[in-house]
């Protein structure tokens, strides 16, 4: 499946000052879902220590190739298996003429050899030395035997040069290697419309109605259903995320204008997702200046909004639905009226107010309920937890066609 979720990555770190940005590369490896270990050259500890990346990847580094402890928990041609994939960041000039060469002279370099994974390289180095010609035929002679090479980018250098040689940022190298793992892509001719985020309902020009949606889940949806193949579009209320690589974003911030962004971009779409807190009330009249106070009670006049993901359901040639309860009390009964009363095809329903999961945090339960049956998601990271939902998604989605409803 086209996700990190449960990959089994080996990062191997070699000597070059672009290995800080690989702290992070593990750290953003980690929240996608992925098991990391890392695994680290000599001249790679004379920039980053190896407890950084013990820290950031929760298990001890492998860095000796003799090393009894590691080789009696998990040896090296264990390691070599265990992985699904293994990517050198940074990628030295030197370590690029080890395996261009067959050397198998320090673990990593054994590790390439040994491994049955698919390899990625990310070379990191002065300008200068990756234009050499050496560099050049040792870079091509690793294309030939199909590993993959991710940048070098163009830019300024550590050493004050201008050009090309920088490793490629955290976020592509991630993106690369997501990519890469969407062998299967069931939602190929698929598109996907999705809400996230919360609305903001303004009072006066200072003040505004809202909830404490992040947009965690919705966005770690869209990736989902993105490396899926699908072509997603996202309809998002205001959060602090950056846009994701690969998705059309509508940034939005009313209900009313979240309603009409969804309704324009509806035609076509296969699969709709209400994941967002749309607020359920908006206020009647919107103040041009900010409302002054004088001490007496303010009565503020609320009015419904339009129930887009109800819209989405009941229109003329409805999507597969799949809409969120966010409740604190009684789940499943309510879950199960929304199903209905919504005229939705599943419902993903979360306790909200017990202190763990729900609005903000990084991981969340859920219960899952459509026409003909349910399933729990136990307490998981938000990230994890989206790509499970995502393959319910497709499985029900696919189901859906079959029976011919759709
Ligand atoms: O109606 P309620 O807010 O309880 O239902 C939650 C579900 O309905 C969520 O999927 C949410 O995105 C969607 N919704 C909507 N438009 C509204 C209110 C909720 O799409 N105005």
């Amino acid at each position: 499946m086209g996700n990190l979720a449960d990959k089994q990555i080996i990062v191997g770190v070699t000597g070059g000052i672009a290995a800080y940005k690989t702290a992070e590369l593990v750290r953003q490896l980690r929240r996608a879902g992925a098991q990391v270990r890392v695994v680290m050259t000599a001249a790679a500890q004379a920039f980053v220590t190896p407890l950084s990346f013990q820290a950031l990847s929760g298990h001890r580094v492998y860095c000796d190739m003799l090393d009894t402890e590691h080789e009696s928990a998990m040896g090296h041609i264990e390691l070599a298996r265990w992985a699904h994939c293994l990517l050198i960041a940074p990628a030295s000039a030197d370590f690029i003429a080890r395996i261009a060469h067959g050397h198998a002279n320090d673990l990593l370099s054994t590790l390439c050899l040994a491994t049955p994974a698919d390899l990625f390289i990310a070379p990191a180095m002065n300008q200068q030395m990756w234009r050499n010609a050496a560099v050049q035929d040792n870079i091509d002679i690793l294309k030939k035997r199909n590993l993959r090479i991710l940048g070098p980018a163009e830019g300024e250098q550590a050493c004050g040069d201008t050009g090309p040689g920088r490793m490629q940022e955290p976020f592509e190298l991630l993106e690369a290697l997501s990519l890469a793992s969407a062998s299967e892509s069931p939602l190929q001719d698929c598109k996907v419309l999705i809400t996230a985020g919360p609305t903001q309902e303004p009072i006066d020009p200072v003040r505004f109605i809202s909830n404490r949606s992040s947009g965690k889940m919705g966005y770690a949806l869209a990736q989902a259903m993105r490396d899926r193949g699908a072509q997603v579009v996202l309809v998002s209320g205001p959060v602090s995320r950056p846009p994701p690589p690969g998705i059309d974003v509508i940034a939005v911030r009313t209900a009313e204008e979240m309603y009409q962004a969804v309704i324009q971009a509806l035609a076509g779409v296969n699969i709709f997702i209400g994941s967002a807190a749309v607020a359920d009330y908006t206020p009647a009249q919107q103040y041009a200046e900010k409302i002054k106070k004088n001490g007496s009670v303010l009565e503020l006049d609320l009015r419904p909004t339009k129930d887009i993901l109800g819209s989405v359901a009941t229109s003329a040639a409805p999507p597969f639905t799949v809409g969120f309860a966010a409740e604190t009390t009684q789940l499943e009964k309510y879950a199960r009226g929304k199903l209905e009363n919504k005229q939705i095809d599943m419902i993903a329903a979360n306790q909200v107010g017990t202190g763990r999961g729900g609005f903000y945090s990084d991981e969340n339960s859920l219960l899952v309920i459509w026409k003909g049956g349910s399933q729990v998601f136990a307490m998981q990271n938000k990230v994890s937890l989206a790509q499970r939902l995502a393959d319910l998604i497709v499985e029900r989605y696919d189901e859906h066609k079959i029976s011919g409803s759709l």
